[in-house]
């Protein structure tokens, strides 16, 4: 019998095994909440780096942040704008590596280029010990997948007929926040607040960087993911990916000061 049971603990063992590949995409990260490990360092990381524009506490009360426009991030409402996972899911922490890296272009969120990699993996994990989000696995999600842009982007010749179809997208989607020209002054822009009761001004797409980075996978990103904790929406669902690349040709354009077309 203990024999028999042993054959078919095995059998059983084989099938499980044939089970688990081939293995899924986790759609979980390895860890729900902070690394208790690296929080110490982190904490004197966040100290030294960050503490005086979002504050002790992670509140964004730090003494530089009076009057500061946009204001420092509150860490204890867990909310991230940059992310590449689905619109109000945490970011991963590669897209917390980004913003630390390489800062929020036009604002007063600096780039951390001195860091090591191991004070920027500690922070990350203290930034998570001010939100009790970060504790819920229906918070996290896996990223989104970000194509690599299609050919005919960097192709100067075929990259005009593209932008002229991004425009419309554009006019239909974009213009009532971000203006006809994409300056940010459309006619719904005046009155729009983000989560932390702020006036949320939609961004000024003609220069030359927006804040989550200069390349077109950032502004690619952006379409699919949105702005957590700003009226700036996800065009997942109501775009195609063929047009969201025409959108980014079309930004691309308006960067160059080629709006008209
Ligand atoms: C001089 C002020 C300043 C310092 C110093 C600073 N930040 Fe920021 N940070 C900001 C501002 C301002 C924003 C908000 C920008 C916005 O909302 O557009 C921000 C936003 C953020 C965000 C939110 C990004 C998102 O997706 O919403 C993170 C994360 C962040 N900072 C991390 C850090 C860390 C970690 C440090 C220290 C290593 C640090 N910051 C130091 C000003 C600062
Ligand atoms: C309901 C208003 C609204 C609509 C509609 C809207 N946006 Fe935005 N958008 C915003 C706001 C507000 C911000 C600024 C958020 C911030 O930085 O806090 C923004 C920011 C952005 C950014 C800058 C991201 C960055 O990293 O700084 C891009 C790019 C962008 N929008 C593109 C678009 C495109 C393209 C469309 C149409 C497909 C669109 N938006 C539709 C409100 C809107």
């Amino acid at each position: 019998m203990k024999g028999l049971r042993a054959i078919l603990g095995l059998v059983a063992g084989l099938v499980l095994a044939g089970d688990l590949s081939p293995a899924p995409r986790p759609a979980m990260p390895a860890r729900v909440g902070p690394d208790d490990a690296l929080v110490p360092e982190g904490r004197f990381v966040f100290e030294r780096n960050c503490l005086v524009c979002h504050g002790k506490w992670g509140d964004g009360r730090g003494e530089m942040a009076t009057g500061m426009v946009p204001r420092p991030r509150k860490f204890t409402a867990g909310t991230f704008k940059f992310r590449s996972t689905p619109s109000g899911s945490l970011p991963t922490d590669t897209d917390l590596a980004r913003t630390i890296r390489g800062g929020l272009f036009g604002t007063s969120m600096p780039t951390f280029q001195h860091l090591s990699d191991r004070e920027v993996k500690a922070v990350i994990e203290y930034v998570k010990t001010f939100s009790r989000k970060w504790t819920a696995p229906e918070n996290y999600a896996a990223p989104l997948s970000l194509p690599q842009p299609p050919a005919w982007l960097s192709d100067a010749a075929a990259r005009p007929q593209h932008a002229r179809a991004g425009r419309l997208v554009f006019l239909a989607n974009c213009a009532p926040c971000h203006g006809s020209e994409g300056r940010g002054h459309g006619p719904a822009a005046e009155n729009l607040e983000d989560d932390w009761g702020q006036p949320a001004l939609p961004a000024d797409l003609s220069r030359p960087s927006t804040k989550s980075g200069p390349e077109p996978r950032d502004l690619y990103r952006v379409l699919v993911t949105g702005l957590n904790g700003t009226p700036m929406p996800s065009f997942l669902e109501s775009t195609t990916e063929a047009q969201r690349w025409e959108l980014v040709a079309y930004l691309l354009s308006l960067r160059a000061g080629e709006g008209g077309l």
